[in-house]
C-alpha cells in the first residue's frame, strides 16, 4: 500500500520536474532570439532621430531685396556679365542670347526666330516674373535643366536683385515692384 503511493508520489514528482525544465528550456528558446532582435535594433538610431534629408538648392525670395535694389549697379554688372550674349536695347539685336528688352512680366522664349532650348520653349505659355527671373539668375542650369545660356550665375543675392531692377527699367512702363 504504501509502496504504491510512493511510486504514485514518485510518478507525480518527476512529472512536475519534467514539465518544469521543459518549460524553462522553452521560456530559453523563445526569450534567446528576442534578445538577439533587441541588440540589433538598439545599435541603429531610432528613424526620428536620424537628420531630415536636405532640400535642394534653396534660392532666396527677390522680392524683399528688390525695393532697396541699386539698378545702376545692376546695370554695370549686367555690362559686364551678360552684354557678351544680350543687348538690352529696344529693337536690339539677338546675338549668343536674346535681346532682353522688356524682359520682366514677358514670356519664356519669347523672341520670333531665336534658337530657344526645348527647356526654355516648354515654359512658353510662363512669365518671366521676378522669381523666376531670380531662379534662373542664380544658376540657369539648376533653374532650367537643358538651358542654352552658358553662365554659371550670380549666387549674391543682392547684386542679383541689382540686376533684375535693371531688367525691369527696360521697358516703357516697367512692372510694377512685387
Ligand atoms: C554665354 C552667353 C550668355 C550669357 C553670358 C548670358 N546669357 Fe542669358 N541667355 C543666353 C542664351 C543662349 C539664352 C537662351 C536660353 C534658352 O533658350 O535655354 C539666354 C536666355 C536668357 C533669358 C531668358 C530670355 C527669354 O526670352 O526667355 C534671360 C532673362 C537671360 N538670358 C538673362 C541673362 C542675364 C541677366 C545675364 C547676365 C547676368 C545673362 N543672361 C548672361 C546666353 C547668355
Amino acid at each position: 500500500m504504501s509502496l504504491e503511493f510512493n511510486k504514485t508520489a514518485a510518478a507525480v514528482l518527476t512529472a512536475g520536474i519534467t514539465f518544469m525544465v521543459a518549460g524553462l528550456v522553452g521560456e530559453f528558446l523563445v526569450s534567446a532570439p528576442r534578445l538577439h532582435t533587441a541588440a540589433i535594433a538598439t545599435g541603429e538610431p531610432p528613424a526620428a532621430e536620424q537628420p531630415a534629408t536636405p532640400a535642394g538648392p534653396t534660392v532666396e525670395p527677390i522680392g524683399p531685396l528688390l525695393a532697396s535694389a541699386d539698378a545702376a549697379a545692376g546695370r554695370q554688372m549686367a555690362q559686364r556679365l551678360c552684354a557678351s550674349c544680350h543687348t538690352f536695347t529696344e529693337g536690339g539685336n539677338n546675338g549668343v542670347g536674346p535681346n532682353l528688352w522688356g524682359i520682366v512680366g514677358a514670356n519664356h522664349a519669347r523672341v520670333e526666330g531665336f534658337n530657344y532650348s526645348q527647356a526654355n520653349r516648354a515654359l512658353a505659355d510662363k512669365p518671366w516674373d521676378y522669381e523666376a527671373l531670380n531662379a534662373f539668375l542664380q544658376r540657369p542650369a539648376a533653374a532650367m535643366p537643358g538651358t542654352r545660356m552658358a553662365f554659371a550665375g550670380i549666387r549674391d543675392p543682392q547684386q542679383r536683385a541689382n540686376v533684375i531692377a535693371y531688367l525691369r527699367s527696360l521697358d516703357a512702363n516697367p512692372q510694377p515692384l512685387p
